[in-house]
């Protein structure tokens, strides 16, 4: 069997099981990027205290260059007993260069190299997400401003409530996604400190610099405390709560289109594309792109809740436990990836019926204004409200005729306000138009919304 790392004070061999058990190399092999530029550098700071010679320092750095490239090429052979990305990649520079590899971990712990590798690995993971939602966003923005004409029903509680600019829905949700796309970028810089030089627990004691090395790895700063440097997972808690908000507002979305793509509604129509058939009914085109990102938001939330039980009560400071915040962290993010991509092809390729959409604005769907009118006219707007909820009772005893249906006598039967100009009232662009207070739905404050959206995109 192969030499272990540790295995200087063992006599006897592990259990095969428990070296399966134990392995984490089978996930943790997609840090093998970080992992050799964190060595690389390590051994530059190794070098530049006198620890090691420039000539080892080349050697190292050459036979990780060689390491990366294998896993690159896909020719990496993983042995047996190779636990986990750092063991892996150190056995594999050992056969490569000799005995000098194994001067690489000198005053280096797996447990700083494993959170350098960690924070290395999400902030690169970070900035594809970051494209991505901006991608998405960048869809919404498009969309909201070519179809901003079209008008619809606003709905609360799923019933029609006031006329609205589709595209003002739309940007609703991007709104929610602009401010994930917000608090990705603050993560970031939360986390992106280096904790390589905490050691095992205690701090290095061969005096490394360790804001060289942040620097040269591209992080911010370093940790500010070694045993919080190796302990502390906050950051993929933090990544998982990012990922699970907005895998939460993507199923939001994804369940006002699936409601829209009814044919009860019919509002919507998804892309051959983004659909799937039935194996019996063969009318049957079913919108199970929005029914996968509307489940799989469930999935994220429990790799968060999962990670978070394994991370609570745990005592100070490294503990095997640890390990177990890899694969909730590589779950979420390409659940998230795969979400992103989808929700922007989705809605690029979604096909809108505005004419449904208006056939389903009805009258009655403007009592507020014609609350609003009598408020123009001075009259206090509990009154109104009172008068307009008159108005509709009338329309339904009349057996639910259109609230526009009513003659100037009726509502001048409610009140005396009321003149020959009500008849304005019943017009859905009108209506939507007088909400032009910033962030309402008429055209100029929609497209106000489209501009600073937009502007926001960039970074
Ligand atoms: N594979 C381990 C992990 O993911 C690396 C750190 C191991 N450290 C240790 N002291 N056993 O956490």
């Amino acid at each position: 069997p192969a030499k272990k790392l540790w295995g200087g004070r063992f006599s006897g061999a592990t259990d095969p099981l428990m070296e399966r058990f134990n392995e984490s190399i089978h996930f943790d092999r997609r840090m093998h990027l970080a992992d050799i530029r964190g060595s690389q550098t390590y051994a530059g700071a190794l070098a530049a205290k006198g620890i090691i010679t420039e000539d080892e320092r080349k050697s190292l750095h050459d036979g990780l260059e060689k390491v990366l490239g294998e896993w690159e090429a896909g020719t990496f052979e993983l042995r047996q007993g190779d636990e986990d990305i750092h063991t892996a990649n150190e056995r594999r520079l050992s056969e490569l260069i000799g005995s000098v590899a194994g001067k690489l971990h000198t005053g280096r712990s797996r447990n700083d190299q494993v959170a350098t590798d960690m924070r290395y690995w999400l902030r690169e993971e970070c900035e594809r997400l970051d494209k991505f939602l901006t991608e998405l966003l960048r869809v919404v923005v498009d969309r909201s401003e070519a179809e901003v004409d079209v008008l619809m029903p606003g709905y609360t509680h799923l019933q029609r409530a006031q006329p609205i600019r589709w595209s003002h829905l739309l940007l609703s949700h991007g709104w929610s996604l602009e401010a994930d796309l917000q608090r990705l970028r603050s993560l970031v810089g939360r986390f992106n400190l280096l904790p390589l030089g905490s050691g095992a627990l205690a701090g290095n004691p061969f005096q490394v610099d360790r804001q060289a090395m942040a620097k040269e790895l591209g992080f911010a700063g370093v940790m500010p405390n070694s045993l919080y440097g190796v302990s502390d997972r906050d950051f993929v808690a933090e990544f998982l709560f990012w990922a699970s908000l907005t895998m939460v507002h993507i199923s939001r979305l994804a369940e006002d289109l699936i409601t829209y793509s009814s044919e009860e509604f019919g509002f919507v129509q998804l892309a051959d594309a983004y659909s799937t058939g039935s194996s019996l009914m063969p009318q049957k085109k079913n919108p199970d792109s929005l029914e996968l990102l509307r489940g799989k938001s469930g999935r994220v939330f429990g790799s968060m809740s999962g990670f978070l039980m394994s991370y609570k009560g745990l005592p100070s400071t490294y503990n095997k436990d640890l390990q177990e915040d890899k694969e909730p962290m590589f779950d979420a993010a390409d659940t998230l990836e795969g979400s992103l991509q989808i929700t922007a092809s989705v809605l690029a390729t979604l096909t809108i019926r505005p004419e449904r959409m208006r056939g389903a604005l009805s009258t009655n769907m403007l009592a507020t204004d014609l609350a609003e009118y009598l408020v123009r006219k001075g009259v206090p707007f509990r009154e109104t409200h009172h008068i307009a909820g008159a108005a509709v009772k009338l329309s339904e005893d009349r057996g639910g005729v259109p609230l526009s249906d009513l003659s100037l006598s009726d509502l001048q039967g409610l009140h005396s306000s009321f003149a020959s100009d009500v008849t304005s009232v019943f017009d859905y662009e009108r209506s939507v138009e007088n909400r032009s207070s910033e962030g309402g739905t008429s055209k100029a404050t929609v497209l106000a919304q489209c501009k600073a959206m937009r502007a926001g995109l960039k970074q």
